[in-house]
């Protein structure tokens, strides 16, 4: 990488900005003076009209997103490097991928079993297409329901062990409307610190209060709730099944029986356990043989193990009902799931049940890439030899640097920075699938090596 690029990205990482997003906040002098808000009788400062177009462009949250893809695109033209984000891509997203007009061993997709392009799961979902189209074109409260649909939720109830589930179009929507339904003002949810932000969004739209235990920490969970349970109405303890940064396995039996000394309802989301965890990949509650009665809401996602798209919860029948008809975002005031993604998943569930195997090479093929990691003494921090390997590289542009550097050698795995990871423990984070070959495995793990004593001679400076 050429000074003036290591400059640049410095500069515009350190937040200075873009030129455009500089001159974006001093775009006009004309003022306006606020009328006195009617409730309060305060008068807010004025502020500088900023013009037909340009209301968001000093917005801070887009200005950084702004800045920061504007100094990861000048790396990449300044170095010559090529950049691994929104890569343009020409296949299905398999262990080896078409990209960059080469082919490329994939560690970027939750497709754990290799079922989203499996031939049954396709011929599943173009069935699907033929019959019933392409979308579902209304909520289902009011255009018919198809049998697609109950069929899938008799299933993932059964497999939960509960009274019924509800399937929705996307896994994000389902935490979010799911928690914004349930809980209000006066209510409050117990999340693990390093719960997803489908959650927090879900928190957010409550209106209730989050309050964080340590990640994993029954010990954590049992003195928060002594402190605060008895503040609040309705209480909910948020876990997962499996942690998608860190690939820790939650400790959800434990941090249940906590949750239930202390009158709280459970949510898990079983996003990136379910078709990864249990014998038959039926998830943390097969794992650790719990009651479906355990946990209240059981969320999963269709968009990861199962190779479709869309969300879903399984719990009591008359939640699932209450639900079904009045829930906004995830059944009313918005469309049903396509059908076609319904099938695939459906008939993802069916490969699932007929090729269990498809869950033991997954795992011995991430207790392949972990040995091999740890021998070549690299930093895993937290992880448990699960499918999902964070490899810790301190620093945005390190991180940035070994995954482009990567992508060059042919491998492609995402860079992950704050805030989606504390910073300092910015990382590269590796998806084992079934479906790697213990050749890919081993040589990425070589390269990767390689990648990390290139990037660890990168100057000081970089270490941002
Ligand atoms: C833990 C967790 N929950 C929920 C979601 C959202 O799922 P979807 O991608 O299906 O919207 C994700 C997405 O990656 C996730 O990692």
């Amino acid at each position: 990488m050429s000074e003036s690029a290591r400059d640049l990205a410095r500069k515009l990482l350190a937040g200075s900005g873009t030129k455009e997003s500089a001159e974006a906040g001093s775009a006009t002098a004309v003022r306006h003076a606020a009328a006195p808000n009617p409730v309060t009788g305060r008068t807010a400062p004025a502020r500088a009209a900023r013009g037909p177009g340009r209301q968001f462009t000093d917005h801070p949250e887009v200005a950084a997103a702004v800045a920061k893809r504007a100094a990861i695109a000048a790396i990449s033209a300044q170095s010559g490097m090529p950049n691994p984000l929104f890569l343009p891509r020409n296949s299905p997203n398999d262990t080896v991928i078409r990209a960059m007009d080469t082919d490329l061993v994939n560690f970027s997709a939750y497709n754990y079993l290799g079922l989203s392009s499996h031939p049954r799961v396709v011929r599943a979902g173009q069935a699907a297409l033929d019959q019933y189209g392409a979308s579902a074109s209304a909520s289902r409260i009011v255009s018919g329901e198809i049998p697609l649909y109950g069929e899938l939720e008799q299933r993932l109830a059964g497999m939960y062990d509960v009274g019924d589930a509800m399937v929705t179009t996307s896994g994000y929507l389902t935490n979010a409307g799911v928690i914004g339904f349930l809980l209000r003002e006066g209510d409050v949810a117990f999340c693990d610190s390093l719960i997803h932000g489908s959650v927090v969004s879900g928190t957010q739209w409550a209106g209730c209060r989050r309050i964080n235990f340590r990640h994993n920490d029954p010990d954590s969970l049992r003195s928060v709730l002594k402190m605060s349970r008895s503040g609040f109405d309705r209480a909910l303890v948020v876990l997962e099944g499996h942690y998608s940064m860190d690939g820790t396995v939650g400790r959800v039996a434990e941090l249940a029986a906590v949750a239930r000394e202390f009158d709280c309802a459970v949510m898990v989301d079983e996003a990136h356990s379910l078709g990864v965890f249990g014998a038959a990949g039926h998830g943390i509650r097969e794992h650790y043989g719990m009651a479906g009665s355990d946990v209240d809401i059981w969320m999963g996602t269709l968009s990861k193990a199962l190779g479709s798209v869309g969300g879903f919860i399984a719990a009591d029948a008359d939640l699932i009902a209450a639900m079904k008809s009045s829930a906004p975002g995830v059944a009313m005031l918005t469309g049903a799931p396509a059908p076609s993604g319904i099938a695939a998943a459906m008939a993802g569930l069916d490969v699932l049940a007929a090729e269990p195997e498809r869950v033991t090479r997954l795992w011995r093929n991430a207790r392949l890439f972990d040995a091999a990691l740890r021998e070549r003494g690299l930093d895993l921090g937290e992880s448990q030899g699960t499918p999902i390997v964070p490899v810790i590289v301190p620093g945005e542009i390190r991180a940035g640097f070994v995954s482009a550097h990567l992508l060059q050698q042919g491998v492609y795995a995402g860079a992950i920075s704050a805030p989606a990871v504390p910073v300092g423990k910015e990382r590269l984070r590796f998806f084992i699938t079934s479906e790697h070959t213990e050749q890919q495995l081993l040589s990425t793990a070589d390269l990767l090596a390689a990648a990390i004593a290139l990037a660890d001679q990168l100057p000081e400076a970089m270490a941002v």
